[in-house]
């Protein structure tokens, strides 16, 4: 029995583990303010009277390590996710943020 519960949970865990990409935290932490593809239409940015053009990741000409340094300590009306997320969070939602550019 207990060990069918373990195979059970095994296959119910392993899914998550697997698909932990930047997607989800980005969905998470950012969409919010950037947008869902990084190109802002959010009413929270219209409504925080942010510059939508700073806020459209997708045309951003930063490179990886400039926006880890971005997310890690915030920038402007931007918090900093330094306490918040790992770095390894952080460097994946980096890589999303990247990926989103090529849509
Ligand atoms: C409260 C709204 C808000 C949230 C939440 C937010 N941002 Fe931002 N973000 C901004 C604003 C505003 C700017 C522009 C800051 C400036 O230049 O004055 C910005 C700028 C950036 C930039 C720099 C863009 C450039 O080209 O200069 C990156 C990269 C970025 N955000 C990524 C993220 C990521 C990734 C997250 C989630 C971990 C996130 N942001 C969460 C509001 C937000």
């Amino acid at each position: 029995m207990c060990k069918m519960a373990f195979i059970a949970a095994m296959f119910c865990i392993a899914p998550i583990v697997a698909f932990a990409d930047g997607r989800t935290d980005y969905n998470a932490h950012c969409a919010g303010c950037h947008g869902a593809h990084g190109n802002v239409q959010t009413e929270k940015a219209k409504a925080l009277h942010m510059d939508v053009r700073k806020l459209a990741l997708n045309v951003s000409k930063k490179n990886k390590s400039e926006v880890i340094a971005v997310i890690r300590s915030g920038k402007g009306k931007m918090p900093g996710y330094a306490g918040e997320l790992t770095g390894e969070q952080i460097s994946l939602i980096a890589d999303y943020v990247i990926a989103l550019r090529k849509k």
